[in-house]
């Protein structure tokens, strides 16, 4: 009978004092767990030592825990030399290089030293979990336990079952997890696991376009971050963050893994910006510049001081019209004809589809039309699109007069679902899909996201809150523009939203 979790005396062993490793320590003691740190190298499990009691006691200076908490959980944390030493653990946590021979031999090894019921866990970020158990002779009691850089701060892990795990290891998992503070989500061994699968469609729909040429790098960023999607950071500034190098590899492995999925394909230049060392801030250069590690981003364009005489609101999408008539009601004439009158500027409310197809869908001129992205509502940055044939002159009118109270405004390229509603869209498709093939539930899904990426909203909760007929609309309009299987809905979408129930409703 395996030891509660919850009891005083539960041990765990944790190999690798590296980055992982010492922030898996620091939350565990901190939970009141007895730590067992072994590292391979000499000198690395008493520098993780040292800064898991820096780190303690700067936690007691500034006031989270007392003095006697501090000095508690430092002694809860011992360095063992040898591999032998973690005998009478409860679980073993493994942070050591992501190597998959290396990971099996020391899975192996460890098998002959601890208690039959003991958990073998691993924070691999990328093998799959199942191959690492392989090498066991008790492929069930192994598991993945993906911790996030930095662990206290990102208060979530994932409990990854490989295909042979025990239903009992991952609940001891999980109440490990919670004793430490962080927020179990559960997840079969897929790649990318949960956070990382979840997260592809904000890089893949970004780059795609960009490589469009329908907006720039900063300019998706700054929709995406300031606009009322509301991420912390777009894409570009992300993938400079993390390092191309990194995000690339991740990018192309995850769409090799899942077999060349449509939905999860890169776009050529990131191998090519890879190749000239393009990585974002370590190099100096990536999406962005950066000096002194400040980004230095293009300055903003101020807004024209133009203005139309008078606009026509496309009736075909009403919500859309509604909202730009409430904006615009008291600044602008607006033309209620059934169709545009010769004065008029006319604007195009599409979901899913280009100005190019909703003004001709209208049956209106498109020199004289542009598009407004009103999905999110038009409180924070607005985005503009004109067609191909769009007369500067009424884009430039339009731009000022939605600018005319201080809002900024993207303008951009056509493009079916302008920025926002493609990447949007892309996330609630990939979450969707991840429910239909039960790799995680809808609530792990949402959680794994908020916490791990920091996104405002699950993938799930952002279809519920656009509305998840909305949502099929976009990938319905994106898949008649480009033919492109990447864009195919989800049935776990597709059925829920034609059946009129919200995304989070399991299957019955
Ligand atoms: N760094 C991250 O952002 C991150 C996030 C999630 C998961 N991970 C995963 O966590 C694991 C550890 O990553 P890290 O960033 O902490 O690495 P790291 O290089 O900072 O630390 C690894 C530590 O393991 C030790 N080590 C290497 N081989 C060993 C062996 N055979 N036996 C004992 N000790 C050994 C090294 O001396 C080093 O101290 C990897 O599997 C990685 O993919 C990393």
């Amino acid at each position: 009978m395996a030891v509660d979790p919850a009891s005083p005396d539960y041990c765990i062993g944790i190999i690798g004092a590296g980055t992982m490793g010492r922030g898996i320590a620091q939350i565990a003691v901190g939970g009141g767990i007895k730590i067992k740190l072994y590292d391979g190298f000499e000198g690395a499990a008493r520098s993780g030592h040292e800064f898991v009691s820096r780190m303690v006691n700067r936690s007691a200076e500034k006031g989270n825990i007392t003095q006697e908490e501090a000095v508690a959980a430092i002694a809860r944390l011992e360095i063992i030399d040898s591999l032998e030493g973690l005998a009478g653990v409860n679980l073993v946590i493994e942070a050591v290089i992501e190597d998959l021979d290396i990971k099996k031999e020391l899975f192996a090894k460890l098998e002959k030293i601890v208690a039959p019921d003991c958990i073998l866990a691993s924070n691999t970020s990328s093998l799959s979990v199942t191959a690492i158990a392989a090498g066991c002779e008790n492929p069930g009691r192994v598991a993945g336990y993906h911790f996030f850089n930095p662990v206290p701060l990102l208060k979530v892990v994932e409990v990854i079952a490989g295909v042979l795990t025990d239903g009992w290891v991952c609940d001891a998992l999980d109440k490990v997890a919670r004793r430490c503070g962080h927020e179990p989500v559960r997840t079969q061994d897929s790649p990318g696991f949960l956070v990382n699968h979840a997260g592809r469609g904000f890089y893949t729909e970004g780059l795609r376009i960009a490589q469009e040429g329908i907006a720039s790098f900063s300019d998706i960023d700054d929709v995406l971050r300031d606009g009322a999607a509301g991420f912390r950071m777009g894409p570009f500034e992300l993938m400079d963050t993390t390092g191309l190098d990194v995000s690339g590899v991740v990018m192309e492995s995850i769409y090799q893994q899942f077999y060349e999925e449509p939905r999860f394909r890169p776009v050529a230049f990131t191998r090519q910006r890879m190749a000239a060392g393009l990585f974002g801030r370590k190099s100096g250069r990536g999406y962005y510049v950066y000096e002194d590690n400040r980004k230095i981003a293009p300055d903003p364009k101020p807004a024209p001081d133009a203005r139309p005489d008078s606009v026509w609101i496309d009736p075909a999408v009403p919500d859309g019209r509604a909202s730009l008539v409430a904006l615009l009601k008291d600044r602008i004439e607006i033309d209620d004809g059934a169709k545009p009158g010769a004065r008029s500027v006319c604007i195009v409310t599409p979901l899913g589809k280009d100005a190019t197809t909703a003004a001709l869908d209208a049956g209106i001129e498109a020199e004289r039309t542009v598009a407004v992205d009103t999905l999110l509502g038009l409180d924070k940055r607005r985005t503009l699109m004109t067609t191909p044939v769009t007369d500067p002159d009424l884009r430039d009118q339009v731009h000022g007069l939605l600018a005319s109270d201080g809002v900024p405004v993207t303008v951009i390229h056509d493009s079916p679902g302008f920025i926002a509603q493609r990447v949007i869209a892309a996330i609630v498709n990939i979450g969707c899909e991840i429910a239909q093939q039960g790799i995680a539930t809808p609530d792990d899904i949402n959680k794994a996201v908020r916490l791990g990426l920091n996104y405002p909203k699950g993938p799930i909760e952002f279809g519920d809150s656009v509305g998840p007929a909305r949502i099929l609309t976009i990938l319905q309009g994106l898949h008649d523009a480009y033919l492109d299987p990447r864009y195919r809905p989800s049935v776990w979408l597709s059925r829920r939203a034609r059946l009129g129930v919200t995304l989070d409703t399991p299957e019955g």
